[in-house]
């Protein structure tokens, strides 16, 4: 054995984590995060995406050393991050770790279900009454569960901030537990457990142009913002709605409604990435990507992206390209639970 392995120790394969709110201690493997040792050890951290997108499983890492697996600083504010705080999906061990929750300030409601709506072949609408208007911001999410039967599950509310009934875009998900539940059995008045509000995907001050891209039941979250915001704030708008087909578009007199109403100018672009070869569609045709570089943007634009995970990492280096900071960008990936063995 030389010198030098004599020096350096291996590196421990399994660190020791402490969750400082009730001291329960659990082991976490070095390639293994936070969040999924945590889970493994049966304790009732929160979480939705775990793919670090939905800020659920913030925390304060009090002490130790860490690996990120994604830049958190496109997730975490800079005070947050001065703070100390990480998200869990994302960090993985490189010392023994002292970790905080902090106080939880979701609200929970029984929420009944009012209407129940398809708006494209795979996409319904969901509405939610909830007894007292819930504390959210637009563009914020819920989770839905449906008592005894299934975990809950995230939904961006479409509806703006302050409603008593929630609007939801909800796309099926084949296999999927929740959305093949709505599709099938779900039933007005029927009771489902809400708790609210999540997420950090919310309109921030400013009076540069936006970039907003929404993909599919993406739209949620961003018509919700612009919802609220029209005819209040003037600022320009690029708009980008990615979906497959003419078929697969929604909200669209809606948004044309917005559109006229904006204070500024308001580009919307619904963009088709699989147009049939004797379709009558004049409308842009290819990727949602492929139109952000004829969007008016500054170096303090701000660029709202939401829709499948794939969309939103292909979007990110093309708007930075284009001279949007990284902590200009803001997005909720729709993940799901064929997620959960990525992150293991
Ligand atoms: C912040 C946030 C906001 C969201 N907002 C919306 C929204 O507004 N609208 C919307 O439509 N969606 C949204 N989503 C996605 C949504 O939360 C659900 O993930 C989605 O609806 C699928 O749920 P499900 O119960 O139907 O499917 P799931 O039961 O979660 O299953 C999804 C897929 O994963 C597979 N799977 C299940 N368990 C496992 C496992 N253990 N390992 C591997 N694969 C597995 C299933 O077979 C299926 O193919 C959001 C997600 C996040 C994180
Ligand atoms: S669960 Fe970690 S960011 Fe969503």
């Amino acid at each position: 054995m030389g010198i030098l392995s004599k020096l350096k120790p291996k590196p421990k394969k399994v660190y020791s984590a402490v969750l400082q709110n009730d001291g329960r201690e659990f082991p976490v493997k070095e390639k293994q995060s936070v969040l999924s040792a945590a889970l493994n050890a049966g304790i009732d951290f929160p979480y939705s995406c775990q793919a670090g997108s939905c800020t659920t499983c913030k925390c304060l890492l009090l002490e130790g050393e860490y690996l990120a697996l994604s830049d958190m600083s496109l997730i975490l504010t800079e005070e947050e991050r001065k703070r100390g705080f990480v998200l869990a999906c994302q960090t993985v061990p490189r010392s023994d770790l002292i970790v905080a929750l902090e106080e939880d300030e979701s609200e929970e409601f029984a929420g009944k279900i009012t209407s129940i709506e398809k708006l494209t072949h795979d996409i319904i609408e969901l509405k939610v009454a909830i007894p007292e208007k819930s504390k959210y911001k637009a563009g914020q999410y819920a989770n839905l569960t449906v008592p005894d039967r299934i975990a809950p599950r995230s939904y961006s509310m479409a509806s703006p901030a302050g409603s008593k009934e929630l609007q939801f875009f909800i796309r099926k998900t084949p296999g999927g537990e929740f959305s093949e539940w709505l599709f099938g059995e779900a039933k007005k008045n029927q009771i489902l457990q809400v708790r609210s509000p999540f997420g950090s995907f919310y309109l921030r001050e400013g009076n540069d142009p936006i970039i907003a891209i929404a993909g599919g039941s993406g739209l949620a979250p961003i018509l919700a913002i612009f919802k609220e915001a029209a005819g209040k704030i003037k600022r320009d708008v690029t708009f980008l709605f990615g979906v497959r087909e003419q078929r697969d578009l929604y909200c669209v007199s809606e948004i044309e409604a917005i559109a006229a109403k904006w204070k500024g100018q308001f580009n919307f672009v619904p963009v088709l990435s699989h147009v049939k070869p004797d379709s009558k569609w004049k409308g842009a045709r290819g990727l949602v990507t492929e139109f952000i570089a004829q969007a008016n943007l500054s170096s303090e634009s701000q660029a709202y992206l939401c829709g499948p995970p794939v969309m939103i990492d292909a979007a990110i280096p093309i708007l930075k390209e284009k001279g949007i900071q990284g902590s200009n960008i803001f997005f909720d990936k729709f993940t799901d639970r064929s997620h959960l063995s990525q992150n293991k």
